[in-house]
């Protein structure tokens, strides 16, 4: 028997894995084009060249075998060009990570600043700290890669729909809104990807960032049915208003340079073999990057979803589809054989290697020793402004979703102690959720509490899942000699995980009883923290007289805690907002997670998903989140009536007034921009911060959502102060529906603008102007 490709694939790996290692912590570094290699002058080591036709000469150099090897995640290299071994897997979802092969911590780089999880973010609707939060982990992802310890491709962030409460990945999403994921998206891979100071041109990357996972994958492992197998069944409409919102912003304004294929089918095709890769993602969106599988992907679609008949048919489904890189080594197995066999041709392998070699160009990886962001180095990694925005993006998170007769802030002078209860209430690891680094340090909640106050602590239940025999007794005894109770509850990854999904939304075992037995002992205030990606079921303690007020925190990051104390004691006055609906626990009862519809269907009593369409009982509505100050908002200016001229033919006019919307490519779009002022007023006697919400009511009959938030904008007020905000809505993109075949539409007839307290109505009707030329 011949020698299989396969079997000498591990040693290979070997070799190349010593050398690698060998390298890390050393001073030389592993980049192609150096003093001394071999292909120093050749074009593609020529930074000023195109990089098009840098990656056309290196491909050009290359034979099947050394292109197919570069179809995974940890290409051995080429030796002869003086081309290193690279792992392409790197995360850095809320700092760098250490998930995926490519951070290795360690030695004169212990750590890296850890951000609250993306859900925790999100609750803060500021897209410049999101922005800002990129800069800083790219900052210290180009650190680590000096130092030989991480690559520059990362795959975060995560921006799938939140579309089910009980998600266990739901937390590493900005949440259930399209709009504001598609914010986030943006915000976070500009702030990782673009180079500031000494950029070398718009292609140049500083880090390579990676919208994953599409399409409408948001199912891990729920009764039964699992990510590797599940089939997500979904409309257009759903798809092309939802699903692939965050996808096309990320992509088109945040200019991606990599987009993930995720696990499961999407309508029967496994989204790693969907030619929609190569049609809307490099086609209509215009990907300028390259295209990878979730790890194992192609394996999964092939062996578990029996997608091809012979492993050459699976790899030449996604290489035809348009995938460039799989995290994996089906590809490096099978690609060549497909090859042989005709079932891809050689221009395929070379069209996903142009991809990721090009990307490799623009981050700098084939220039030698003369890498962009050299000094950047170890005092980058948890320096004192890096970890003081970890502090800031905390305060930001936190919600307050109660707080009976302004029962918060606590003054610490009058508090002789605080029992400081709960099973996350000496949280460290907790904190940081998943997809996480090594943190630079912890401050828990029991820490930062007791940074203002003397502090008892009892844990009532011994870890979040809190079954059986539990010190809640203890604890009872504890909280009935404090002058206040601070509870830190919630959830942690034993309860919500990648693989994990929850069955229920409430307090896990007995913490619901820990909880009520705390707080009818307590002789003073009783303070609730929730400590949890995703939303709980609390309304046992929404309307218990004994709690005065709910704090939701996510998972705050590293400086959890001390954010935490500055909310309670008054230091720091919240302004987070719910990004996803908090619904009762009767919610899931009804909805089965498999069911993909965003939208209700009455005939089967199905109820619809997220605040855009679901109009039962909440718990917390989304956008929810109290302050210490009272904002008031007054418009001042929004357009009282609009008109859209319409393009084309009179058979398209017509075609395209149907059912009284106009198509958007049918419409005259520029001009279209309209300002809406809003101004917001503090009422109360603090400082604070307040996002004005801009949700669209479109009119009925559309099948649309009842409500869109269409733009939120962050602002500062300062006490007895007013603040004017401009925001703009642009009405071919902002005030669309999609219709049963996904096509964008602008519905005439009377809309409203919902900011606060206000409602604004207005008419916009399509104008029956002379043909448009
Ligand atoms: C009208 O539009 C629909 C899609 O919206 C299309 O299928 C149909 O062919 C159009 N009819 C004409 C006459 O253009
Ligand atoms: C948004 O976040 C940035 C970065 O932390 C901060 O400087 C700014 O004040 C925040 N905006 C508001 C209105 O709080």
């Amino acid at each position: 028997m011949a020698i299989s490709p396969s079997s000498l694939f591990p040693s290979l790996l070997l070799v190349v894995a010593l050398a690698a290692s060998a390298l890390v912590g050393g001073g030389s570094a592993a980049f192609a084009c150096g003093r001394g290699s071999p292909a120093a002058g050749l074009p593609f080591c020529q930074p000023g060249l195109p990089i098009r036709a840098r990656a056309r000469d290196l491909i050009g150099r290359l034979t099947v075998a050394e292109k197919v090897a570069m179809l995974v995640s940890r290409p051995a290299g080429v030796p002869r060009l003086g081309i290193p071994s690279y792992q392409w897997w790197s995360e850095a979802l809320h700092g760098v990570a250490k998930v995926g092969d490519g951070v290795h911590f360690g030695g004169e780089y212990p750590a890296a600043t850890s951000f609250p999880q993306v859900i925790s973010s999100a609750a803060s609707f500021n897209a410049s700290l999101w922005e800002l939060m990129g800069k800083v982990v790219s900052d210290e992802a180009r650190a680590l890669y000096n130092g030989l310890r991480a690559g520059l491709t990362y795959w975060s962030p995560n921006v799938n729909i939140y579309r089910d409460p009980r998600w266990g990945r739901g937390q590493e999403t900005p949440g259930e809104d399209p709009a504001v994921s598609a914010r986030y998206a943006v915000a976070y891979v500009r702030g990782l990807q673009q180079p500031s100071g000494g950029a070398r041109g718009f292609s140049r990357l500083k880090v390579a960032a990676c919208c994953k996972h599409y399409t409408a994958y948001d199912l891990d492992n729920w009764n039964g049915y699992d990510r590797f197998h599940f089939n997500a069944k979904v409309s257009k409409q759903d798809l092309e208003d939802t699903y692939n919102v965050p996808f096309k912003a990320c992509v088109v304004d945040g200019k991606v340079a990599s987009v993930m294929c995720s696990y499961n089918q999407v309508n029967g095709v496994p989204s790693c073999a969907d030619p929609n890769l190569r049609r809307i993602v490099r086609g209509q969106w215009r990907l300028n990057g390259y295209i990878v599988s979730d790890c194992d992907s192609v394996s999964v679609f092939y062996n578990e979803q029996h997608y091809g008949s012979r492993p050459e048919d699976a790899a030449a489904y996604a290489l035809k589809a348009g995938m460039d890189l799989e995290c994996g080594g089906f590809l490096g197995q099978y690609a060549e054989s497909a090859l042989r066999q005709g079932k891809v041709s050689e221009a395929d392998i070379d069209f996903a290697v142009t991809h990721t070699v090009a990307v490799q160009m623009r981050l700098g990886m084939f220039e030698g020793d003369n890498q962009p962001f050299r000094d950047l180095g170890p005092r980058d990694l948890c320096s004192g402004a890096h970890q003081s925005l970890a502090l800031e993006a905390a305060r930001q998170a936190i919600v307050l979703l109660k707080n009976r007769a302004g029962a918060l802030p606590l003054s610490p002078s009058r508090l002789r102690t605080v029992a400081v209860i709960g099973p996350n209430s000496d949280a460290t690891t907790t904190m940081i959720g998943n997809y996480a680094g090594i943190p630079c340090a912890y401050t828990s909640p029991l820490k930062g509490i007791s940074s203002y106050v003397k502090t008892v602590h009892a844990v009532g239940c011994t870890g979040v899942a809190c079954a059986r025999e539990q010190p809640i007794d203890a604890a009872v005894e504890v909280a009935r000699h404090a002058d206040a109770v601070v509870l830190v509850v919630g959830l942690d990854q034993s309860i919500e995980a990648e693989g994990r999904d929850r069955l229920d939304l409430l307090l896990p075992g007995r913490q619901q009883e820990l909880v009520t037995a705390v707080a009818k002992a307590s002789p003073g205030p009783t303070v609730l923290v929730i400590m949890s990606g995703s939303p709980v079921d609390v309304s046992f303690a929404e309307v218990d007289p004994n709690i005065a007020a709910i704090l939701w925190v996510g998972y705050p990051g590293q400086a959890g805690g001390a954010a935490i104390a500055d909310v309670i004691f008054g230091a720091y006055n919240p302004g987070g907002k719910l990004p996803v609906t908090w619904y009762p626990q009767s919610y899931v009862d009804r909805v089965p997670m498999t069911n993909m519809a965003m939208r209700p269907n009455p005939s089967t009593g199905y109820p619809g998903r997220t605040y855009r369409f679901y109009t039962g009982p909440v718990v917390y509505p989304f956008g929810h989140g109290l302050s210490y100050s009272k904002f008031t908002h007054t418009l001042a200016l929004a357009p009282s009536q609009l008109s859209v001229q319409l393009v084309g033919s009179r058979t398209e006019q017509l075609n395209s007034t149907l059912n009284r919307a106009v198509r958007v490519n049918h419409a005259r779009c520029d001009g279209l921009a309209v300002p809406v002022n809003v101004d917001v007023a503090n009422a109360g006697d603090r400082d604070g911060a307040h996002t004005v919400l801009v949700y669209w009511r479109p009119p009925a009959g559309h099948a649309a959502a009842t409500r869109q938030l269409v733009a939120f904008e962050k602002v500062h007020v300062p006490a007895g102060n007013r603040v004017s905000v401009a925001l703009v809505l642009d009405v071919c993109t902002h005030l669309t529906v999609a219709d049963a075949y996904g096509i964008r539409r602008i519905p005439m007839g009377e809309h409203s603008l919902e900011i606060g307290e206000l409602t604004h109505t207005f008419l916009l009707e399509a104008d029956t102007l002379p043909r448009y030329k």
